[in-house]
């Protein structure tokens, strides 16, 4: 069997890649290498991403260097595969309000030529999409608990109405390409999935402060610099190890029933921004020193998601986030130098 996934040099990606590969799948990686919203996190840019290339490389993973806009190369690229999973993206708020242009064409385009290549080929295909689609209108029915935002009923399912309240290009270019993953598995019946991912951390993540905020956290606290939160630290969501968000992707493949998915840990994961830099510091044996700054516009301040219709295809996150944030902090720990951080 052979899988195509886009964005395998990605955090997210690579761990695809890599749950596949062990799988005994033939996987080739397509992602253009682009290194945009790492330039902003100051952690090692030009060895982030190439990290990640030679660590599936070494593996034996295809490594190809494409990009999802040219949609002539991407068929070409996909010749004898079974599946393609659709990592890339343009995945940061902050740039999307800098740069709607990047994220349209990255997130709309880019996701129609993936459908579109799924289609000529016949094959099933999962899209990546996030939480963000429903918009943070959710902040209104929440109440002020000591360390966390609390809601009732706790999970919420993919019934939610979206796209409600103050929306960002982000929001719209990730709902527009779920409405064309629907539009091809109505109209050419192609076997086609949204996963809306709630946040995901782990291994491999670079994450800084537009994007990827459980392994922005771990690798400040690893090298003692303090952590800035936007807001009052109680945003909450059920955080998902990469491993869990990879193993979604077999699950589909073993019971490919289109639609879309909310794709989260789940109440068991439930944890704040606070709780997060509380449970690091437990397992580092140390205080961080944390700065508070005014809450980002668009931030959604809760989401736990209800994932009963993911279960139906076998979907069954494990890794609570003490045993997950632990193994990404032993990670950190032994690639210190892979971070551009003279500490
Ligand atoms: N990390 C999270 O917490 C989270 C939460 C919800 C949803 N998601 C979604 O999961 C997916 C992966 O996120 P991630 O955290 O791994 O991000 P990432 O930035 O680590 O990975 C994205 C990859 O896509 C590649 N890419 C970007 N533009 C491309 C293009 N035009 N052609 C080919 N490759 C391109 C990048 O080089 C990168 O390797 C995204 O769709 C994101 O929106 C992530």
């Amino acid at each position: 069997m052979k899988v195509l996934v886009t964005g395998g040099c990605g955090f997210l990606g690579s761990h695809v890649c890599e749950l596949f590969n062990k799988k005994g799948w033939d996987v080739v990686s397509y992602d253009s290498m682009t290194k945009y919203e790492l330039k902003r996190t100051g952690y090692g840019t030009d060895a982030t991403r190439d990290y990640n290339w030679n660590y599936l490389k070494g593996l034996g993973v295809t490594m190809v260097k494409g990009d999802i806009r040219n949609l002539e190369h991407l068929t070409d690229r996909t010749e004898g595969c079974d599946y393609i999973i659709h990592t890339a993206a343009q995945p940061a708020m902050t740039i999307s309000w800098e740069d709607p242009e990047l994220d349209f064409s990255t997130n709309v385009v880019g996701t129609y030529n993936v459908l579109e290549v799924a289609r000529r080929r016949k094959i099933p295909v999962v899209n990546t999409s996030s939480i963000h689609v429903y918009g943070n209108s959710i902040n209104e029915s929440l109440k002020d608990g000591e360390t966390s935002y609390i809601r009732e009923p706790v999970e919420i399912p993919e019934t939610q109405p979206v796209m409600v309240g103050e929306i960002s290009p982000l929001h719209a270019s990730k709902m527009s390409a779920e409405h064309y993953v629907r539009a091809f598995a109505d109209m050419y019946k192609v076997k086609a999935a949204s996963f809306r991912f709630t946040g995901i951390y782990g291994e491999r993540q670079f994450g800084g402060e537009d994007h990827g905020w459980v392994a922005n956290f771990a690798i400040r606290s690893i090298f003692g610099l303090p952590l800035r939160i936007f807001g009052t630290g109680k945003q909450t969501r059920d955080i998902l190890h990469a491993q869990d968000g990879a193993m979604s992707y077999l699950n589909f493949f073993e019971n490919p029933i289109p639609g879309v998915y909310n794709i989260g840990g789940s109440s068991p994961h439930k944890i704040s921004l606070l709780e997060c830099i509380h449970l690091i510091g437990d397992i580092l044996g140390k205080k961080q020193e944390i700065l508070f700054e005014q809450e980002r516009p668009g931030d959604m301040r809760y989401f736990i998601c209800d994932i009963t219709e993911a279960k139906k295809f076998g979907f069954n996150p494990k890794i609570l986030p003490r045993e997950g944030v632990s193994k990404l902090l032993k990670w950190i720990d032994e690639n210190r130098e892979v971070f551009n951080i003279q500490k």
